[in-house]
């Protein structure tokens, strides 16, 4: 037997691709030689935060030599957004953010209100900074506690009887804890590449969801979504930013159209911060009541989160105040609050990564002021069934989590007591947190083919924006299809092939995998088929289910010298492939079952008692995600998103000026992410086991779920430390001086 590929930790199929630059990402497809003659859009954006352009001078711009045009609202198309027949609009809204150049009003500092299009990059750039812009501009409402206008309508949640059983309470904490706006920020910035062949638009896009941008755009230009292709083999890491198209894409195809050749449009890291989202200031005051003995008995989610004036942007705030933990008696609110910012959007962990650190800091608070161990009060509040629905969990092993955690941190050593270790100045703190993240599926499908000299090509318009999908696509498809890792070929990321669900939520190993082994399962059955149906095969005869398919070659189990490989049946029956469509459909185990990805997260912290300094000494997270296809790449995913997690806590913040809306450290000098100096020590373990009821293969998901707990794991391991609570992130020195 040839050892599967899944399972195995193989290295990127596409990583020499990648160090080797053959890797061609959105703006680079004009050197790849895809697109000829692009011209060069930039972006101006709105220097006030709210009110109206009163006036705009394009005379020194487009004096310039080799500017083409400069668009604004003076001069831009109208653009209708219609969402075409049958296509969902992807979010309520999305006409506002996508209708580009419609009118004069500023609907947030950063908005894109011109676009200048040159023969070169520099002279677009140098004549947009020549576009004079006047502003009747009015204070910008930048603040939770002041919206922009009326609240959006709140989610609301309740079971049991809250008011009863806080009135009993043995125990009752109420906390509020701040999450500032934080920034994805990967390597590649956003960029669109638009060229129109008549009424057909091609768009070569940094995209994790190729339809979505397709469906947005059609809507946009009110032509049928057929007529428009969207190209994104390459994506450089997005954490979400790329799961929507945002309106430099528009402008892309606006320009295009107007100048009558491609062109292409780059945001600048500083656009970034306003162009792409972000994750969204939370406020999240949480109310525990207890029993002595540490069991919850009610649990009330005060939750306010901003969003635009223009759509309503909500996330997965209230999963895990329902789930995570046995409480009879649950009461949420979740409002949206409208202010005149750039709409946010998912961010790693969207979400579940914000209410973690408000339910998981608590939970410490909790066992801090009962005198209870944080892990045993965790233990004793772990439910047997999802307290929100009753059903069953597929699978929950947060115990094992805990327990090997616990065990290969030393946890039992730890004494409880805050400022109770040291190491010359520095205090020392060890703090643990829970992680979930809810299981997502979604429909996909898969095109398989097998070519006449045996190898295989598999598609789908997924993406990869880094956590190796065209690796473990072709791990499963090559397992699947008898075949090695080299005879197969697996494509993502363009709009004509099958369809995917968005590349996020952690959903593309679940659903696209599924669909990717469904599909190469019936292309080798057909393989099968043909050749015990052929009188000429040596094969012929034989039950279908006798015959098993190695390293290309179909045998029979029982005497694996009779067989013949799929390039001798191919050639046999004088065919140029075989090919075959498939595809997944999530059944009703969602409602049957609860399903979710599990961890628990330890962090040890070392905080310099005279300048408040904080050092990560570790980071161990070990999780419950279900079966994992590839635990190189999975142990990759867990690095990033503990990294991600050490810069939720201690860095990350984008600065806004309530006078005018302005971001004020859009830079990543003055934005800070994690280096390799402030990640010393981080671990990832994965349980081994799978999942068979969350999804044919087994995955739970893993991308989203392994950033959760780690922001919460390291406040409460400052706690330790330092006797001192930080409710609001990023932990600074300043908070703890
Ligand atoms: Mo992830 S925030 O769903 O890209």
């Amino acid at each position: 037997m040839t050892r599967p590929a899944a399972g195995a930790p193989l290295s990127r199929v596409d990583g020499w691709l990648k160090v080797t630059g053959q890797a061609a990402y959105a703006a680079e497809h004009d050197a790849h030689g895809a697109v000829r003659d692009v011209a060069h859009g930039v972006i101006v954006t709105s220097t006030a935060g709210r009110g109206r352009i009163n006036g705009i001078d394009t005379r020194a711009a487009g004096a310039l030599p080799g500017v083409l045009t400069v668009i604004s609202h003076l001069n831009a198309p109208k653009l209708p957004y219609q969402p075409f027949r049958g296509m969902p609009d992807p979010a309520a809204g999305g006409g506002e953010r996508l209708r580009v150049f419609q009118d004069d009003r500023v609907r947030f500092f950063g908005q894109p209100v011109a676009v200048v299009v040159a023969e070169t990059l520099e002279a677009a750039r140098h004549a947009a900074a020549l576009v004079r812009i006047g502003y009747d501009g009015e204070p910008p409402a930048t603040d939770l506690t002041s919206p922009a206008g009326p609240p959006n309508k709140p989610e609301n949640y309740q079971r049991g009887d809250v008011e009863t059983a806080l009135r009993q309470a043995h125990t009752r904490l109420t906390r509020t804890y701040r999450l500032p706006r934080e920034q994805h920020h990967p390597m590649e910035t956003h960029a669109t590449i638009a060229h129109w062949n008549g009424d057909r638009l091609t768009l070569w896009d940094k995209t994790q969801n190729v339809l979505n941008t397709r469906a947005d755009l059609a809507a946009v230009f009110g032509i049928p979504p057929e007529s428009i292709r969207v190209i994104s083999p390459f994506v450089g890491g997005a954490f979400g930013s790329a799961l929507r198209a945002w309106p430099h894409v528009t402008i892309a195809a606006l320009a295009a159209r107007q100048v009558r050749r491609p062109v292409k449009v780059v945001l600048t890291r500083e656009q970034m911060f306003t162009g792409t989202g972000h994750r969204p200031v939370t406020d999240y005051t949480l109310t525990l009541a207890a029993g002595q003995d540490g069991r919850l008995t009610a649990a009330v989610h005060d939750i306010s989160a901003a969003t635009s004036t223009y759509e309503d942007y909500r996330e997965s705030l209230t999963v895990q105040g329902r789930m995570l933990y046995a409480t009879s008696n649950v009461r949420q609110t979740y409002r949206s609050i409208p202010l005149d910012i750039s709409t946010p959007t998912y961010m790693r962990g969207p979400g579940a990564a914000t209410a973690a650190f408000a339910i998981e800091c608590a939970m410490d608070e909790l066992a801090h002021e009962l005198g209870i161990d944080p892990i045993d009060l965790r233990l004793r509040n772990e439910p047997g069934q999802d307290p929100s629905t009753g059903a069953p969990f597929s699978t929950r092993r947060l115990r094992e989590c805990l327990r090997i955690g616990s065990r290969t941190v030393g946890w039992g050593d730890r004494d409880p007591e805050p400022r109770s270790a040291h190491d010359g100045n520095w205090l020392l703190g060890t703090g643990v947190a829970v992680a979930s993240y809810h299981t997502l599926r979604a429909p996909a499908q898969a095109l398989a083919r097998i070519d006449a000299d045996g190898n295989a090509i598999v598609q789908c318009a997924t993406s990869d924006m880094g956590p190796g999908t065209y690796t473990s696509m072709t791990q499963v498809a090559a397992d699947a299809l008898g075949l090695p890792m080299a005879g197969v070929r697996f494509q993502l990321g363009d709009s004509t092939m099958p369809q995917s669900p968005p590349h996020g939520g952690s959903l593309t190993m679940a659903s696209v995998g599924s669909a990717v082994q469904d599909t190469c399962d019936k292309l080798r059955l057909q393989a099968i088929r043909l050749a015990v149906e052929d009188p000429g095969s040596p094969l012929h005869g034989a039950s279908a289910n006798d015959v098993a398919v190695e390293n290309g070659r179909l045998h029979l189990r029982d005497d694996p010298e009779r067989g013949e490989t799929y390039r001798q049946l191919l050639a046999r029956a004088d065919l140029s492939h075989l090919e075959t469509p498939g595809g997944y459909t999530p059944g009703d185990e969602v409602e049957r079952f609860s399903t979710h990805a599990y961890g628990a997260v330890f962090a040890q912290v070392a905080v310099d008692e005279s300048l408040g300094l904080v050092r990560i000494r570790r980071v161990l997270g070990v999780y419950d995600a279900g079966r994992v296809i590839n635990p190189k790449l999975a142990e990759s995913q867990a690095i990033g998103g503990m990294v991600g997690g050490i810069g939720m806590a201690l860095l990350e913040h984008a600065v806004t000026d309530p006078r005018d809306g302005r971001i004020v450290n859009a830079n990543l000098a003055d934005y800070l992410v994690p280096v390799n100096a402030d990640v010393p020590d981080v671990n990832a373990i994965y349980l081994r086991g799978d999942d068979r009821t969350a999804d044919p293969i087994g995955v739970k998901g893993l991308g989203e779920v392994v950033i959760v707990g780690v922001a919460p794991a390291i406040a409460n391991a400052v706690f330790h430390a330092t006797g001192r609570r930080i409710r609001s992130l990023p932990i600074t020195i300043e908070a703890l001086l």
